[in-house]
C-alpha cells in the first residue's frame, strides 16, 4: 500500500482487528517499510542534539518496535544499549539489525509492558518514538514514572512530538475522526487495538512530565516536512 515491500490494505485491517501485541506481530516483517517507522528525517537531528558518538555509556529504547530508534541511538552509547517492547515479532526483527554491527555497544532486547519496565537507575538517555498513542491518557503518568525511575540523576529522555493542531486544520479532524473509529472498534470488540492520535502533543507531555520530577526543555530541530515536531529533552534532576 505505501511501499511495495509494505503491508496491503487487508493486511493493515487484519493488524487493527488483532491485540495491539498480535497486530504488531502480525505486521512485524513488513513494518519497515510503513509510514510508522519513525524516519531517520526525525532521528538524525534528534541524536545531534543527543551528543556525540560514545558519549553515553547505557541507552534505552521504550517500544523499540524493529529497533529504528535503537539504530540511531546505539553508536551514542559506549556500554549497552537495551530496547523493550510488548511484540515479540518486532524484537525479532530488532534483534536481527542489532545483529548486523556486532562492533557496536552489546544491545540486550526485552518482551516487557512499556508500563511496567521495572528498571532502577540504570540509563543515561531513554528514548521512544512513534508508540505514545499506544499509552492511553489514563497510563500516561504510570508510563513516565518508569521512564523516569529507569534514568540514573541527571539522565534524559528524550523525544519528540508536535503541538496540538488548531480545530481549523486537516490534521485535527483526519486524527480525531481515526480516534472515533477506534473507540468503536474498542467498543465492539475484545481484546483492544490501543492506537489513539493526538493524546500526548506537546502541551500534554509538558504537564506529566513536570508532575513526573522532570525538568523540561523543548527544542525546534526539525526541518520540512517535519517543521512541526518539537524535541523534548525531559532531565531527570541529579537530586
Ligand atoms: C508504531 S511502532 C513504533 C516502533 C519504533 N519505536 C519506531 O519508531 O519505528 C509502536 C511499537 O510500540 C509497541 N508497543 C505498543 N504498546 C506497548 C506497550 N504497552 N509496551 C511496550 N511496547 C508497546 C508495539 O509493539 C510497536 O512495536
Amino acid at each position: 500500500m505505501f511501499h511495495p515491500e509494505g503491508p496491503t490494505f487487508k493486511e493493515l485491517t487484519i493488524q487493527a482487528l488483532s491485540s495491539t501485541t498480535r497486530g504488531y506481530d502480525l505486521i512485524a516483517p513488513k513494518f519497515e517499510h510503513t509510514p510508522f517507522r519513525t524516519p531517520d528525517g526525525i532521528l538524525k537531528p534528534l541524536m545531534a542534539l543527543i551528543g556525540s558518538p560514545g558519549s553515553i555509556d547505557d541507552g534505552l529504547d521504550v517500544c523499540c518496535g524493529t529497533g529504528a530508534g535503537m539504530q540511531a541511538l546505539r553508536p551514542l552509547c559506549r556500554r549497552s544499549i537495551a530496547g523493550v517492547d510488548l511484540s515479540d515479532g518486532m524484537l525479532q526483527q530488532a534483534r536481527a539489525r542489532m545483529d548486523e554491527r556486532p562492533e557496536l555497544a552489546p544491545a540486550t532486547l526485552t518482551q516487557r509492558d512499556a508500563l511496567d519496565l521495572g528498571f532502577d537507575a540504570e540509563f543515561d538517555v531513554a528514548t521512544c518514538f512513534g508508540a505514545f498513542g499506544h499509552i492511553l491518557p489514563e497510563d500516561q503518568d504510570r508510563f513516565i514514572a518508569g521512564i523516569f525511575k529507569a534514568l540514573r540523576p541527571g539522565g534524559r529522555f528524550v523525544f519528540v512530538t508536535r503541538q496540538t493542531p488548531g480545530l481549523t486544520s486537516r490534521t485535527f479532524w483526519v486524527y480525531h475522526g481515526f480516534n472515533a473509529v477506534m473507540k468503536v472498534r474498542n467498543a465492539v470488540l475484545k481484546p483492544p487495538f490501543i492506537m489513539y492520535y493526538l493524546i500526548f502533543t506537546l502541551p500534554r507531555a509538558l504537564e506529566v512530565l513536570t508532575r513526573q520530577g522532570f525538568q523540561v526543555e523543548v527544542h525546534d530541530i526539525f526541518s520540512e516536512p517535519y517543521h512541526n515536531m518539537r524535541a523534548v529533552v525531559a532531565t531527570r534532576p541529579r537530586t
